[in-house]
């Protein structure tokens, strides 16, 4: 698997507004994310009044008007490009669709994901259906009220499709994009019942959510059982492994902890990070072999033995270099060692990214480089997890599901804790990087 282009592409995408809009939105995401959690708390109510008890006489059926229970029509729809490139740039590319549908008001149609990875030559890029990849209906429950999917076989096809077609170079700015937004959410195009968004893929679409919002969109992709049970069989082998490691437990398969580190040294990204570093004037970006192994080694709180599983680059699987040179204490395994790399063979690029994702996003801990975009969502998405259970303070020191990024220097020469802000204004930190972590 080749996990470079995720971030090589965020790059030659990389707009220059690095600024924050922060402050000023504060409040009103506060507000947001409050009144999101009363919402949440109310649904499984109103879900079970509307549709099981008598009380369904009082409340009309709104589905029958052409609205789901909370309000996004299901009528009308919103068409986007097939999306593209890394996991995780597919990921936002498709979260940031669904929030432009959510604008407009709309059920978006179920789009296309892309298989492989070749983002240059369009022909192969294998369209993969969204539903091959993760649960459609799940999708839909766990976002009802938010964002709605749909399916083609939906459409009336009553009505022209109206194209909505992206403005781009450096005149068109992000008040433009959402005047146009607005101007699609108006009367006179809104009687459309598809309208089509053409132009480049929404990766690269100006941004006009916060965090919050994507989180929200992310917690309801859920892997399909398929891929979801060969990710708990690596997950297994790993943990195997662990007891293998460890002396007293010989014998005995029980849950032991692991680490996962996406490490991030193959040529290409190399490359990449030095120049980014150069253009932004930051040093913290690229970390070696030996800056890596030297980090996660000096993790506190380590029993070892401890197993390491490194997500790198199929690249570097045949550079036994990588399982050397930690400390003792630490055993570190990649898919070749683990001997999970068949279970991978099988699969597409997209799905083995996907595993790979699974496999970080579960370890006990978790340490990546934060100008990945990889990387980048597995925190968040750990982030979320720790809000989930309850967690007040994030970057105390007996959480679960710690985080950590190696390329930048933390308490006693290791890895710097990293949490996700989950209420800054919009993704720009998380599509491209920053040094600039929590914690
Ligand atoms: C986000 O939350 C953190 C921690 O609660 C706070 O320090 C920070 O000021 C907040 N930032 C914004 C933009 O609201
Ligand atoms: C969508 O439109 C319906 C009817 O106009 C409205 O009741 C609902 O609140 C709207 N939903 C959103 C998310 O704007
Ligand atoms: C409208 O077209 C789509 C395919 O473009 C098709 O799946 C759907 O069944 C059509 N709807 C009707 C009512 O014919």
């Amino acid at each position: 698997m080749d996990l470079v282009s995720d971030c090589k592409i965020s790059a030659s995408a990389c707009s220059p507004h690095l600024g924050s809009i922060a402050g000023k939105c504060a409040a009103l995401l506060i507000f947001a994310l409050a009144s999101r959690t009363v919402f949440v708390l109310l649904s499984p109510g109103l879900n079970g009044q509307a549709n099981n008890d008598a009380s369904s006489v009082l409340i009309p059926d709104l589905s029958l008007v052409g609205f789901d229970d909370y309000g996004i029509r299901m009528h009308k729809f919103l068409e986007v490009p097939q999306i593209v490139w890394g996991l995780n740039n597919q990921k936002i590319a498709f979260a940031r669709a669904c929030l432009t549908a959510r604008m407009l008001n709309r059920t978006l149609l179920m789009p296309s994901l892309s298989a492989s990875l070749f983002y240059k030559e369009v022909d192969l890029l294998q369209p993969i259906s969204f539903d091959k990849v993760f649960q459609f209906d799940r999708f839909n429950s766990l976002c009802s009220g938010f964002v709605r999917l749909g399916r083609y076989s939906e459409l009336s096809n009553k009505t022209a499709t109206v194209e909505l077609v992206k403005g781009s170079g450096r005149k068109w700015t992000v008040e433009r994009d959402i005047d146009q937004l607005k101007e699609f959410a108006s009367d006179s195009l809104d009687n459309h019942e598809i309208i089509r968004i053409v132009g480049k893929n929404p990766f690269l679409w100006h941004d006009h959510w916060p965090v919050g919002d994507y989180g929200r969109v992310f917690e309801c992709l859920v892997l399909v059982d398929e891929i979801s049970k060969e990710a708990d069989r690596v997950i297994d082998r790993i943990r195997v492994a662990s007891n293998g490691e460890s002396e007293s437990n010989a014998g005995v398969v029980e849950p032991v902890p692991y680490v996962a580190v996406h490490m991030r040294i193959e040529k290409d990204w190399m490359i990449h990070c030095k120049k980014l570093e150069q253009r932004l004037n930051i040093k913290e970006i690229c970390s070696s072999k030996d800056e890596i192994m030297a980090r996660v080694g000096k993790l506190s709180g380590l029993r070892p033995p401890t197993v390491v599983y490194l997500a790198v680059a199929d690249s570097l699987l045949e550079d036994s270099s990588i399982l050397a040179g930690w400390r003792d204490g630490l055993v570190p395994f990649e898919k070749k060692r683990l001997g999970v790399d068949v279970i991978y063979q099988k699969y597409p690029y997209l799905i083995q990214s996907a595993i790979d994702y699974e496999v970080c996003l579960r370890a006990d801990i978790f340490v990546g480089n934060s100008f990945s975009t990889f990387s980048s969502l597995v925190v968040l998405d750990r982030t979320q997890k720790m809000l989930r259970s309850g967690v007040r303070s994030f970057c105390g020191e007996d959480v679960k599901w710690p985080s950590y990024a190696y390329n930048i220097p933390g308490e006693l020469d290791g890895p710097k804790r990293w949490v996700t802000k989950m209420n800054d204004s919009n993704l720009q930190a998380i599509s491209y990087g920053s040094n600039d972590i929590s914690c």
